[in-house]
């Protein structure tokens, strides 16, 4: 449920475009020598959203077209299709070139959509993804450090990571988000690498949500190549305090479906060096939770440097710090899940609340958990490449809590804080089902002994414990069922299909695209005209209050360089396309040619719906009428419709 209980305005633009005579066609575009490269499916900041990155050899404008697939015409996209600007910067001198990023917004549920980047005469090839159901039930996936190069030869740790995504999808094709546990290359500016990680196709078709490593932060490249929603950059969430500087950071997060993610840069762990630490870190989720857990209904943070890890870095000093940091504040702020990455091995904790095992009697490797306040579970996924691997290490004499690496009393050769460890020297990704009233959590193998398998292949680790036969790609390493806590009392609990609740909301169908009116007529030397629709807009509206709302629109005036009319010649017919929501169509408004009413160049009303409509959703259309008189100038020109949404 969002918070607000009244809304601002809310405004859109609509662009229009008019020729007045003829043979004024567009000049075809210049040849635009730009090289496109390293396009990737990015998460957005919802599930209507996605963003595009991708760098560029020539520093030219660009964008996204978008359009459901099925409006493709032997693959040409149609006029109809959206266009979302790209903005981006000049990369570093080691990269080269300079990236481009844009966010496709405004997605509608179930369509098979394609999309390319660059511009006109110069489009990429064409990618397609998918969007579902935007309510209830989904799967994403969780890869542990794919770290390109590791291995010391790219080629197989690419072979690896191709591997992992399309045995996993293959498996899972309708998961939803491929989430990152961070270190997606082994050399942070070596673009090389950052082309290796981003050769698979499945890296067009399901957005990555993208998490930095150590091995990442060292350089822009990750900044260039994977741009994040709603992220703050600001000095504390860097190592170095600097965002300037040549290195990567940043916390962000987003709400997919019932879950809110969010995304830290835990390179970022003390004060020393200049950056706010763990602190800068709890205050972000803090703020982030406070804000945006009423609209989810479950808490996961993803981050790289796993706390309670199995391998090489259980024992890391700056590990130890983040496990004084973080666990009680997570408790007490009520994550449900935690991701992580970099000791390249999986595992997965007890239900840890603050800082300690919250229920001593849990069992190892319990299928069923049931935090009650305060239980964290925390998972390290081991290598999705399988370019790198790091060994079981053993307990010491350090503790049962805190930042102690002591062992189990219910299996002593384990942490104390690990109900699973696992490493067999073999590729694996972490699959999350989000459902109603659980999470189930599944490591599964991706991969066997065989090739790919670059770590083995080098002999970079001395054995493979899988059986191929026995633990085959596919199979399941560990599986537990999160069942969270409903507090003492009861809770009853409705579901509401296809229903944002307490939503108000609109969307132009077409999205940003251009209305065109095409080529004016004269007539008799008296006026020209031109007509055309509006793209239709959906108004939603499930909000229980039943409060009154209304859609206006006024355009600008029209202009081709620096030639101009008034707006005001444009009227309209506003129209009802499909009723719903207590919808109403507002009055005509008649071009100034026809009276001297100021036609559309002032707010006029669409349409709307008054306090106490019912709930639901209506499509508003218009039809346009431009009237202008003979002596206007002979040009293609443009006019922005600026439609606003007002609800109290
Ligand atoms: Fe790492």
């Amino acid at each position: 449920m969002k918070h607000s209980t009244h809304r601002a305005a809310a405004a859109g633009l609509l662009g229009l475009v008019v020729a007045l005579g003829s043979g004024l066609a567009s000049p075809a575009s210049a040849d635009d020598p730009a090289t496109l490269t390293g396009v990737i499916l990015g998460v957005g900041a919802d599930e209507s959203q996605r963003i595009v990155t991708w760098y560029s050899s020539a520093d030219t404008a660009q964008k996204v077209q978008l359009a459901p697939t099925s409006a493709l015409v032997n693959g040409d996209f149609p006029a109809s299709a959206a266009t979302f600007a790209a903005i981006g910067g000049a990369n570093i001198a080691t990269s080269g070139g300079f990236n481009r990023h844009a966010t496709l917004t405004g997605l509608q549920e179930h369509i098979a959509y394609s999309y390319r980047v660059g511009t006109e005469g110069n489009w990429s090839p064409a990618y397609s993804f998918k969007t579902q159901d935007f309510e209830g039930d989904y799967d994403f996936l969780f890869y542990g450090d794919p770290q390109i190069g590791s291995s010391g030869d790219v080629a197989k740790d690419q072979a690896g990571w191709q591997d992992t995504l399309d045995v996993s999808l293959a498996a899972n094709p309708n998961a939803e988000l491929l989430v990152s546990g961070g270190d997606q290359v082994e050399t942070a500016n070596t673009e090389a690498q950052w082309n290796a990680f981003l050769a698979p196709d499945k890296l067009r078709q399901y957005p990555w949500a993208a998490t930095i490593g150590n091995h990442d932060v060292g350089g822009k490249a990750y900044e260039q190549h994977l741009f994040t929603p709603n992220t703050d950059r600001s000095a504390p969430l860097y190592a170095n305090g600097n965002p300037a500087s040549n290195t990567s950071g940043g916390d962000y997060w987003y709400i997919y479906k019932d879950v809110l993610f969010i995304d830290l840069n835990s390179n970022s762990y003390t004060s020393t060096s200049g950056g706010g630490g763990d602190a800068a870190h709890l205050a972000y989720v803090t703020d982030v939770i406070n804000q945006h857990s009423g609209e989810a209904k479950w808490k996961v943070l993803v981050y790289h440097h796993a706390i309670y890890s199995p391998a090489d870095h259980a024992k890391d000093s700056d590990n130890k710090v983040r496990r004084l940091d973080f666990p009680t504040a997570f408790s007490n702020l009520g994550v449900d899940l935690v991701l992580q990455g970099h000791d390249h091995s999986y595992s997965r904790s007890y239900l840890i609340k603050n800082g300690a095992k919250a229920n001593p009697d849990e069992q190892p490797g319990a299928a069923d958990v049931y935090p009650g306040p305060g239980g964290v579970l925390y998972v390290t996924g081991n290598s999705a490449s399988g370019s790198k691997y790091y060994d079981i290490t053993a307990p010491d004499n350090s503790g049962t809590s805190g930042a102690g690496n002591g062992a189990d009393p219910l299996n002593p050769n384990n942490y104390w804080y690990n109900s699973v460890e696992n490493q067999e020297h073999v590729r694996s990704y972490v699959k999350v089902q989000v459902r109603n009233d659980k999470l189930v959590v599944s490591n599964i193998r991706s991969g066997t002994c065989a090739a790919p398998n670059a770590a083995v292949e080098r002999g970079n680790v001395a054995w493979c414990n899988n059986t191929a036969a026995a633990q085959p790609v596919g199979s399941i390493v560990d599986n537990v069922t999160v069942h969270p806590y409903h507090g003492e009392g009861q809770q009853l609990q409705v579901n509401l299909p296809n229903a944002a609740p307490g939503e108000f909301g609109w969307t132009i169908d077409g999205y940003n695209g251009l209305v065109d009116l095409g080529t004016a007529q004269e007539h008799n030397g008296d006026y020209f005209q031109a007509a055309g629709h509006l793209n239709p807009i959906t108004v939603t509206d499930s909000r229980r209050s039943l409060a009154p709302w209304s859609i206006s629109a006024s355009v600008s005036d029209f202009r081709d360089g620096g030639k101009t009319f008034s707006g005001a010649y444009l009227g309209w017919t506003p129209k009802i396309l499909v009723a719903g929501a207590g919808a109403q169509a507002s009055v005509f408004v008649p071009s100034a040619y026809d009276d001297q009413s100021g036609g559309l160049a002032t707010a006029r009303s669409l349409g709307w719906a008054d306090q106490g409509h019912p709930k639901g959703s209506a499509q508003l259309g218009a039809d346009l009428e431009l009237k202008i008189p003979s002596s206007a100038d002979k040009g293609d020109y443009r006019a922005t419709l600026t439609i606003t949404a007002l609800s109290s």
